[in-house]
């Protein structure tokens, strides 16, 4: 399974963006997107799955509209996690049936137009409140989201299936689950998601079993078939130098555990970070250096930091991208290695992307690449400071296609923004 370029491809492919004049000397930030590596995430899911598993990639991991397309012509549905998410999805080119809906905060009129527009989209509920807002005729395949109430094994912001979550109908609620399935009948199918970049995948596997058991009493008693089980994502990207989690022993897992799991129901996958984590990285640009005393360690100033990470800066124990220098000219950086502060650019004292990297000697305007930057950062991204979302700039390294993918916003989207 491809993983992250290596360095010298890091540097091959930002000259070739440079030799085409896809950079100019405005862009002090650049976001690579990979569909190498992309495809061959989408294929391993495909292949790793029985083959009628049906896989809603979460847009809100990676809401490129370039991107979402991609994934829809190659046959994977998506999930929205907003109605806005749905909206894109069907600008992005999704049809009723390739679509999963899952938001936590429903509107009435957001139900109504699902029930109405999009009849084959499945609907997820997240609390049984949100049943009298469902038509009584709606012909969407409706979800119960349940907390299976297991450890999720990742840091706590991750953790979803806790009591004190938000997230879903805690499954010690079986007997009020089980009355929702008798009075609406148009609950069809089940659905978990404890949580995400699971270190381990046991307490998903639990999850599962408790949700088959869950499905075996509902059907015992409403005398219908629970017909979708949707597993959520939380499948981990590696972020380190290790080898990544193997998909192939969690579908086994679930096989030998419940052998006729894949057969009994449709079931529905929902990945975002084990997908989309290793398929961008960014350039940008050491724009200053700071070394007020002798012995102190450099900070790097570059143009990106909590409004492109806002998890990796506000949040305890935080991911650490690997980071690799290149000369201006974008050659990689040779020089003996010795320890860097990563400063971003907004005006707080904790904007640090990382500290005590040990780095190449960093030089002003070099460029430092950071990698693994596809889920959940360029996706979380805040307009602190107002400076402008970066272009990004996709390529193929097997068909040798290099193009801009999304312009750089300018000055008029950012008054836009701001009501201007
Ligand atoms: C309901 C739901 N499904 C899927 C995902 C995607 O999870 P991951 O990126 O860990 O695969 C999330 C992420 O938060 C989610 O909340």
């Amino acid at each position: 399974m491809l993983n992250r370029l290596t360095d010298e491809q890091y540097s091959q492919v930002y000259q070739w963006a440079i030799r085409e004049k896809l950079i100019d000397q405005q862009d002090n930030s650049v976001i690579f997107f990979d569909f190498d590596i992309l495809n061959n995430r989408l294929e391993h899911l495909r292949d790793t799955f029985p083959e009628h598993v049906q896989h809603a990639i979460a847009i809100k991991t990676c809401p490129l509209i370039q991107v979402l397309k991609h994934v829809l012509d190659h046959g994977y549905s998506l999930e929205a996690a907003s109605f806005e998410e749905l909206q894109i999805a069907q600008v992005a080119g999704a049809g009723s049936n390739h679509l999963v809906f899952d938001s936590p905060a429903k509107t009435r009129s957001e139900i109504s137009q699902c029930s109405q527009q999009i009849s084959g989209a499945i609907i997820n509920i997240n609390t049984l409140d949100e049943l009298e807002r469902f038509p009584t005729d709606i012909k969407n395949p409706v979800g119960i989201r349940i907390n299976p109430l297991v450890k999720a094994d990742t840091v706590s912001l991750y953790n979803v299936s806790g009591m004190e979550s938000k997230f879903g109908v805690p499954i010690s609620r079986k007997e009020d689950i089980i009355q929702a399935c008798l009075q609406y009948p148009f609950i069809n199918g089940l659905h978990i998601h404890i949580g995400s970049q699971l270190k381990t995948l046991d307490a998903n596997i639990k999850a599962i079993g408790s949700i088959i058991a869950l499905a075996d009493e509902i059907e015992q008693q409403t005398l219908r078939k629970v017909e979708f089980v949707d597993i959520g994502g939380g499948f981990p990207a590696n972020y380190g130098k290790g080898k990544q989690e193997s998909l192939d022993w969690y579908v086994n897992e679930i096989q030998s555990h419940y052998p006729d799991f894949f057969q009994r129901f449709k079931v529905i996958t929902e990945y975002g970070r084990f997908v989309y984590a290793h398929t961008a990285w960014l350039v940008s640009h050491v724009e200053y250096l700071l070394k007020h005393e002798a012995d102190a360690t450099p900070i790097a100033i570059i143009h990106n930091g909590g409004d492109m990470f806002p998890r990796e800066i506000y949040q305890p124990n935080p991911i650490r991208h690997q980071i690799t220098v290149l000369e201006p000219d974008g050659n990689l950086k040779t020089a003996p290695s010795q320890p860097h502060h990563i400063g971003g650019p907004l005006c707080y004292g904790g904007d640090f992307l990382g500290k005590n990297y040990e780095l190449p000697k960093i030089e002003m305007d070099d460029k430092l690449v950071v990698a693994d930057i596809g889920a959940n950062t360029f996706s979380l991204w805040s307009r602190h400071c107002s400076r402008s979302f970066p272009k990004v700039i996709g390529y193929s390294l097997q068909h040798q296609k290099i193009y801009c993918l999304k312009k750089r916003e300018d000055i008029q989207d950012i008054i836009r923004f701001w009501g201007g």
